[in-house]
């Protein structure tokens, strides 16, 4: 998609369409996606002028706690849905369906994803490829329209052995782009794709008319996607190879608190200016002299 980054003109909400048409190959920008979970992290993103933002279910394991994404709800997502929309971003906004949420059937799916794009998503999220597939026609017959991801899903931990890099083989590559071809089939408009060797990514952006969009699958890919807190390094505990951290967040923060911290126990926190100082009618009523100021 063209960017308009630098231009004067008014950014222009982003939709489906645009991001489906938008491929490197026909000579469009690279799209820029980011998770964010909450009000401000979507109001940084905006102003940064990312084309999607992704309330991920990572959020589960950056910001709820979990050592996986398998605990987060539908509720959790909708609670986190809710405050990135308010903010009412141009960026679209994707929604993660979580783990559980698409696997029961057809219709149960429907009424999970309808929750999310109530609370304010313009489109979903689902992991997964030929075995899904009945959930994404359904709920993109409902008119909610489907980013399909593919290669390393985390929501499949347990099944995969860990967060394991995928189609390393000849066999899995050529499945996987069976499987791309096949979302793109039912009507996903982007496939994201994620932890698979930079060939995979070429091949799968190659084979495909819509977006992909990588985390760990290569330079080739339409777009791609980072983890917030480890584009800002508020994430410092583990960092996968395809992690660039721009930022130092934690060590800032950290040192932001212990300076409060300090300022507090030295007693030069709060001072005058952080201070509603009583007028001197006040501390004349109250028998209280000495005050310097009468500022209130
Ligand atoms: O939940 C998420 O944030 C994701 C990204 C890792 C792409 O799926």
């Amino acid at each position: 998609m063209a960017s308009n980054a630098e231009s004067e003109t008014p950014r222009r909400r982003i939709t489906v369409p645009a991001i489906r048409d938008s491929k490197v190959r026909n000579g469009d920008d690279p799209l820029v996606m980011v998770t964010a979970y909450d009000a401000p992290m979507a109001r940084i993103a905006e102003e940064a002028e990312v084309d999607l933002i992704l309330v991920g279910d990572s959020l589960g394991m950056v910001v709820l706690g979990h050592s996986n994404t398998l605990e987060v709800t539908v509720d959790d997502m909708v609670h986190h849905i809710k405050a990135v929309a308010r903010t009412r971003p141009k960026a679209l906004v994707v929604a993660d369906m979580p783990w559980m949420s698409f696997h029961v059937s057809p219709q149960d799916t429907l009424i999970n994803a309808a929750r999310l794009i109530r609370a304010g998503g313009k489109c979903l999220k689902i992991e997964g490829g030929t075995k899904r597939i009945p959930m994404m026609e359904a709920v993109i017959a409902a008119e909610m329209p489907v980013i399909a991801h593919l290669g390393l899903t985390p929501q499949s931990f347990n099944a995969m052995g860990g967060f394991k890099i995928q189609a390393r083989e000849a066999e899995a590559a050529n499945e996987l782009v069976r499987e791309a071809k096949a979302v793109e089939a039912a009507g996903c408009f982007a496939v994201l794709l994620e932890g698979v060797p930079d060939v995979v990514g070429q091949m799968v952006t190659d084979a495909l008319s819509i977006p992909t969009i990588g985390i760990g699958a290569g330079p080739a890919c339409d777009g791609q996607v980072l983890v917030y807190h480890d584009i800002i390094g508020l994430e410092n505990r583990f960092k996968p190879k395809f992690v660039r951290r721009f930022g130092t967040a934690y060590e800032d923060q950290l040192e932001s608190v212990q300076q409060y911290a300090q300022a507090v126990r030295h007693r030069t926190f709060p001072a005058e200016p952080e201070t509603y100082v009583a007028r001197e009618e006040l501390t004349e009523a109250l028998g209280l002299y000495g005050s310097k100021t009468q500022d209130s």
